[in-house]
């Protein structure tokens, strides 16, 4: 936007101090005095909604309570380029809030060729801000408030465009201006072409950022919206800059798990029937994923074994990938000691015996004859060590009928300290799905959870782990 002159700027104010007093029914003149005082008595003093007009010498200064404020959700001020990828923005606004964060949406005028304000602030729950010389927020310093009051600024999708204004210090429009005014923390998602990512300019900005503190997720590799086009350019998912703005957000307040160490197995097994085929099953990975997530981020040293499956590495986890329910055990077993161990694989009962050193062919003498043989039952191998046993072992029960008692008969069979027992059956699409319902069983007590996503439960049951051993909150 061009720049304001001081004519415009003056009606601005104006016609503001004009719908302040209408609104409060005190005289233009008794307006500035509030607005005076309020500036004297520091940003979060306001004054009684005294709508009677009475003189403002008797308005009290009273606390003017933010909702985010008031509720202490960590707060993210989510700033929209103008990309292709802005659509996914609105996704991520989803992901944010289903973490507890509160969210802000500020757009770029060319953001708002691709999504709306409007759906923003419905996803978000309150206002989309725009526009720097908005008389309403401006009033007030509207960009130093948006920069000021927030605990984290995103900035998704970030263009060519705005990074290079950011790396500048360029305060032209409003997201600039809160990125030049903010003291807090900035996390940048890019999402440009990949000739525009590798171009030199672009690179010396992104170094240039770096350089001033601010941290990057992405850009993955994959398809453009350019067609026949493919590279590092597509902006992060919108879970994952979800997850690391939580990390960002929540960096030490609760390392209750620091100095432990967790082994989780995760995703299904790999048996293979020849060196092309393979027996396995429908689990994703997901729960064990979001499990190994959110130990490292309450600062635990975690070591991920995982079945083939199609998720990124999560933060800070070392993951070993296996395919076969024995490389499992070997990998298990290689581990140890562990302080904990999480056994979230859905593992292969069987596999088969005479699998085929070469590829089976079809033949005219009918079907192969596949003999089974039994896998080895890694949980309950772990759970009745005698020797470096972990001192807390958590199994799994998908179950799809008669869940608690199946679940409990597991637990004293197995000889695990606790349970997590699922509904898998095909109408709760628990499995592959983002959320779980899910009861902890442990020798003397079921406890049972509302449904959540996949991370919720995730971070409750590393909570309740780190209060089981007594990990100091
Ligand atoms: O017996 P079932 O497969 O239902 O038991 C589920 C629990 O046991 C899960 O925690 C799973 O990871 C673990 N398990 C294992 N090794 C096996 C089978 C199951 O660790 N061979």
């Amino acid at each position: 936007m061009a720049s304001l002159t001081v004519r415009q700027l003056d009606d601005a104010i104006k016609t503001r101090l004009r719908l302040r007093a209408a609104k409060s029914g005190r005289s233009v003149e008794d307006e500035v005095r509030v607005i005076l005082r309020e500036a004297a008595n520091g940003p979060d003093a306001g004054v009684s909604s005294n709508s009677s007009g009475g003189p403002v010498e008797d308005a009290a200064p009273v606390r003017r309570p933010r909702s985010a404020t008031k509720s202490k959700l960590p707060r993210v001020t989510l700033i929209i380029g103008g990309g292709i990828a802005a659509y996914k923005a609105l996704d991520l606004i989803r992901r944010l809030k289903e973490r507890g964060i509160h969210v802000r949406c500020v757009m770029t005028r060319a953001a708002q060729q691709f999504v709306t304000p409007l759906t923003a602030s419905a996803l978000a729950g309150e206002r989309c801000y725009t526009d720097l010389f908005d008389p309403q927020s401006e009033f007030d310093a509207g960009h130093i408030r948006l920069a000021r009051d927030t605990d984290l600024v995103v900035v998704a999708p970030a263009t060519a465009d705005l990074m290079a204004k950011m790396a500048q210090g360029h305060a032209d429009d409003l997201a600039t201006a809160i990125l030049l005014a903010t003291d807090k923390p900035i996390l940048v998602a890019p999402a440009m072409n990949p000739l525009m990512w590798n171009n030199a300019a672009t690179k010396r900005n992104a170094a240039q950022l770096a350089r001033d503190g601010v941290s990057f997720i992405g850009p993955n590799a994959g398809e453009m919206a350019e067609a026949n086009e493919a590279g590092v350019g597509r902006m992060s998912e919108p879970t994952e800059i979800a997850a690391f703005a939580d990390t960002m957000l929540r960096p030490l307040n609760s390392r209750r798990l620091a100095g432990k160490k967790i082994m989780i197995t995760a995703g299904p097994t790999h048996e293979p029937i020849d060196p092309v085929r393979y027996i396995a099953n429908r689990s994703s990975g997901k729960q064990g994923y979001a499990i190994a997530e959110a130990a490292a981020r309450a600062g635990a040293d975690v070591v991920l074994i995982s079945g083939p499956v199609d998720l990124d590495d999560p933060a800070g986890v070392q993951v070993v990938r296996v395919e076969s329910a024995r490389d499992m055990l070997a990998q298990v077993e290689k581990s140890l000691p562990s302080d904990i161990a999480i056994f979230a694989a859905a593992v292969a009962d069987w596999r088969v015996a005479n699998a085929g050193e070469q590829k089976i062919k079809k033949t005219q003498s009918g079907l192969p004859k596949l003999d089974l043989t039994e896998n080895p039952d890694i949980l309950a191998t772990v759970s009745k060590l005698k020797q470096n046993r972990p001192k807390l072992v958590i199994g799994f029960a998908a179950e799809t009928e008669n869940l608690i008692a199946n679940a409990t008969a597991k637990l004293k069979r197995k000889g695990c300290d606790w349970i997590v027992a699922n509904d898998v059956s095909p109408a709760s699409g628990v499995m592959g799905g983002d959320r779980n319902t899910v009861h902890i069983i442990s020798a003397n007590e079921t406890e049972s959870w509302p449904v959540m996503s996949k991370d919720e439960v995730a971070n409750a049951l590393v909570k309740r782990i780190a209060d089981a051993i007594g990990a100091k909150a």
